[in-house]
């Protein structure tokens, strides 16, 4: 019996998940099948849901033998502030479960005899700079992170560059090629549809998300000065799709930066308020979250993306409000 064909997100009800959810289902997509943690809300725009752990070999057995894997897109994942509270668990889901889908593209390209792409989000945590470091950051630079959550990453960034290279290189059923690993490191996300939870970056979400809704004060977790890159949701989208549609040929590297503005929180405080005038920020420093954000990079070089697959953001901080977060709000507001 010939199997369906499909592509596997893990971490659907994350806010990347949700997001690439939609736009796969708009481009035509009727094939996707997720796995969570928790039931998905709205299963219309997917083939079918299973919900479990990335941990659960049964679960992962199953999958590999109900369906034929063309595309993982392994989201599932523990956020970096989470993961401070439980670096043995954070652990066993960023790296065991990374392998265990790797482990199954393997075996999904092996009994198909076909490449499986894999898509795996990675991180500007996995950076971690000393002081007198110039920015913008380069892939190869200061990779030296600082949290578990840094060091989870990196490390899965190397075991798909590890299994798609060189994977049973010393014996016979040495079989290249089979896993496409692309990797994107991530800056923060702001998304004006889901909200972010367990991440240190989300205080820049977490502010609009609070202006939105016409709460007055926002008390930030960081001090005014502190810059991280940042995008746009959609643009993350895009470049996801994107990176997954390039020819391998081009792509030198499998592992990319990308970002689109640097705003300190004072600057898109002030941003905010020119939309919503009433809107204030407190500060109640939280020292260990602080710390982290000064480990990692206000700007990343985005060459090897720009050079490889073209990528370049479409959205800066000034149409990402006024093409992005605005009329999505000006829309609630009159339906709601
Ligand atoms: N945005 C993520 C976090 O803050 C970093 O990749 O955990």
């Amino acid at each position: 019996m010939s199997r369906k064909k499909i592509i596997l997100i893990t971490g659907a009800n994350g806010e990347i998940g949700k997001n690439l959810i939609d736009y796969l289902s708009k481009s035509g997509s009727n094939n996707i099948v997720t796995l969570d943690l928790q039931p998905l809300e709205d299963t219309s725009k997917i083939y079918k849901h299973i919900t479990g752990s990335i941990l659960d070999q049964q679960i992962i057995d199953d999958v590999n033998a109900d369906y034929e894997i063309s595309t993982i897109y392994h989201l599932a994942a523990m956020l970096s502030t989470k993961s401070e509270y439980a670096p043995f668990n954070a652990n066993q889901v960023n790296v065991n479960g990374t392998l265990n889908l790797i482990d199954l593209a393997i075996k999904q390209g092996t009994m198909n005899n076909s490449p499986v792409q894999f898509f795996f989000p990675s991180s500007i945590a996995v950076y971690g700079l000393d002081k007198n470091i110039v920015n913008p950051i380069k892939e190869s630079e200061c990779l030296n992170p600082k949290t578990i959550y840094g060091m989870n990453k990196l490390y899965c960034e190397q075991l798909g560059i590890y299994f798609s290279k060189n994977y049973h290189r010393l014996t016979k059923d040495y079989s290249p090629d089979l896993l496409d690993f692309r990797s994107i490191r991530f800056p923060g996300l702001i998304s004006i549809t889901t909200h972010p939870t367990g991440g240190t970056s989300d205080y820049i979400p977490e502010m609009l998300h609070s202006a939105s809704k016409s709460e007055e004060d926002y008390e930030c977790f960081v001090n005014k000065e502190t810059r991280l890159p940042f995008m746009i949701m959609p643009d993350a989208i895009d470049a996801i799709c994107k990176l997954m549609k390039v020819q391998k040929s081009y792509l030198k590297h499998q592992v990319y930066n990308i970002s689109a503005f640097s705003p300190s929180v004072e600057l898109f405080h002030n941003k905010i308020k020119t939309y919503f005038p009433d809107f204030n920020v407190t500060y109640n420093i939280n020292e260990e979250r602080q710390k982290m954000v000064n480990g990692w990079p206000s700007e990343v070089c985005c060459e090897r993306a720009l050079y490889d697959w073209d990528w370049k953001a479409k959205y800066n901080l000034d149409n990402a409000f006024s093409e992005y977060f605005i009329p999505y709000l000006k829309s609630k507001a009159v339906n709601s």
